[in-house]
């Protein structure tokens, strides 16, 4: 049997890293609601260990997540991370507290003495903290293992019961010998091997998918980016025939990206239809400014001319969309707050009229889908495009949306991107223009010019999560400062954004 680990799910933004991190170390994890699954149900399924996740809650709130104390006595390991890390004191009659008004945010130094959760970690290291609440009081039979100059037990265990518990969060990049303590706990106490890898997910997704949908028709939503490609390579695995790809171009597309799409996919061996929808699009948007209104306006037309495409198929049960982590929990999921409705989970309509929306890749991030991409044989340049968002240029057009401002986006655009691959910038992971709203004055042959200032963006990042702005060489800023107002007319300046995410986000809307 394959080896898995729970990473049992208490409410908090990142959840799903914890369990990346788990798969990055080849071992199978899964993330499920704390209030979805019992001891019983824990202990049939065979885990090698839990995860309790952190989470935004106090242990003494009588609204916090809490689970049942017997878990500790089912023989499994379990570690604590942040919240999960006092609930495991708190389960096991230790004390938390809040020492007056500390709390702990960022980067710190933890000191430890030892135990197995450190081995190969220097006795002082840096490790990522978010927490208000601490440990006060050891539960009987934990040591405490490490501590910061404000937290007493930043990681405490009881070997003999396998559990344990860390107040920092080792799942986080920003934690240097985060990964070891994972690896630690997952190789050293649960005795995992490491037999998990990208063609299980893939074999895996596949049965899934043949059972879930029989004989039944499915109409995928294509739209040429990598994870809806990916999901159509996925699905030409599982079902073939039964499958259509739509590609719908809502006139929001970057400059010739129809064109390029059509011709990426019409010679794959699948149905594939391409339909021109922009005037219905653009006259749904006709007046819409807000950027959530925005993101909902495109959703549902989009889901109205799949429904309109799978009625003239005939009998399409599923629509299958290229869904994966990041959209799901921007757009809010579970108890985590919406950031931005992602045109294809928050910005759906009510009602849709397919019996089930399948979302295959809904627990990967980026780079895992990419890896998937590849595992199936995806051609590279498809697999390492750059990610374009389904609202597409709708959101980079601030304030209202017209065919005008399109253009002009797409040529400042197309000029961007052209500068930034000829320079061959490798840490550029996603880079493009934004035509804001602000007109500013400028000059151009002895005459006055009042034009549009367009936003360069470009940033770095592994899973767009979270984002650093690119420091792309002044060469290629030039470039593009230079040739963007002699060569699209209604330009008149030209920024570049320097902001991370957070607080910023990649996308301005
Ligand atoms: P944000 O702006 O949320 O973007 O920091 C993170 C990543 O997600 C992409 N993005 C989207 N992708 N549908 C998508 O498929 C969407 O509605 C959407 N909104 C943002 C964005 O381009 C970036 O890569």
């Amino acid at each position: 049997m394959q080896e898995k680990i729970l990473v049992l799910d208490f409410g908090g933004q990142y959840n799903q890293l914890i369990a990346r991190r788990v798969r990055d170390q080849h071992v199978y994890a899964e993330l499920k609601p704390y209030n979805k699954i019992t001891v019983e149900e824990i202990a049939a399924e065979g885990y090698k260990g839990i995860i309790f996740t952190g989470g935004p809650n106090s242990v003494y709130d009588p609204a916090s997540p809490h689970y049942d104390k017997a878990l500790l006595e089912a023989g499994i390991p379990i570690l604590g991370i942040c919240y999960g890390h006092q609930l495991l004191a708190w389960m096991a009659e230790g004390k938390i507290g809040s020492a007056g008004n500390f709390s702990e945010y960022g980067k710190v130094t933890v000191k430890h003495s030892g135990g197995v959760l450190f081995e190969g970690v220097p006795e002082e290291s840096t490790f990522w903290m978010s927490h208000t609440d601490s440990v006060m009081e050891l539960p009987e039979g934990f040591t405490g293992v490490a501590s910061t100059g404000m937290c007493k037990v930043a990681a405490m265990e009881d070997p003999a019961r396998k559990l344990f518990g860390v107040q920092f969060h080792p799942e986080v990049q920003h934690s240097e010998y985060g990964k070891q303590v994972l690896h630690n706990f997952l190789f050293k106490v649960c005795g995992c091997s490491g037999d998990w890898h990208m063609d299980d997910f893939c074999k895996r997704s596949v049965q899934q998918i043949r059972e879930k949908v029989g004989d039944g028709k499915v109409l995928l939503a294509l739209s040429g980016g990598v994870d809806s490609s990916v999901c159509a390579a996925l699905l030409a695995e599982a079902i073939g025939p039964q499958l259509t790809c739509v590609f719908v171009d809502h006139g929001m597309m970057r400059k010739n990206e129809p064109e390029e799409v059509r011709k990426a996919f019409e010679n794959w061996d699948i149905n594939f239809v391409g339909i021109d929808a922009s005037t219905r699009f653009l006259k749904a948007l006709e007046g819409v400014t807000e950027p959530e209104a925005k993101r909902k306006t495109i959703g549902e037309e989009f889901i109205r001319v799949f429904e309109e495409e799978g009625k003239k198929i005939g009998s399409v049960d599923y629509l299958a969309q290229g869904t994966i982590y990041a959209d799901v929990i921007e757009s809010g999921a579970g108890d985590a707050a919406t950031i931005k409705s992602h045109h294809n989970v928050g910005g759906l309509p009510d009602y849709v009229d397919f019996k089930e929306i399948i979302e295959p890749l809904r627990s990967l991030f980026k780079d895992e889908v990419r890896q998937l991409g590849r595992e199936l044989g995806l051609p590279e340049y498809l697999v390492s495009r750059q990610p374009f968002p389904g609202p597409g240029l709708g959101i980079r057009c601030i304030g209202d949306v017209t065919r005008e401002k399109l253009d002009i986006l797409r040529d400042a655009d197309a000029i961007f991107r052209e500068e930034v691959d000829k320079a061959g910038v490798k840490d550029a992971n996603q880079y493009f223009a934004v035509l804001t709203d602000t007109r500013s004055v400028g000059v151009m042959g002895d005459m006055r010019t009042y034009g549009y200032t367009v936003a360069l963006r470009s940033v770095t990042t592994d899973d767009f999560m979270s984002a650093d702005w690119t420091r792309l060489p002044y060469e290629v800023l030039e470039a593009a400062g230079t040739r963007i107002p002699n060569e699209v007319k209604q330009v008149s300046r030209v920024v570049y954004d320097i902001t991370s995410k957070p607080p910023a986000t990649v996308e301005w809307e």
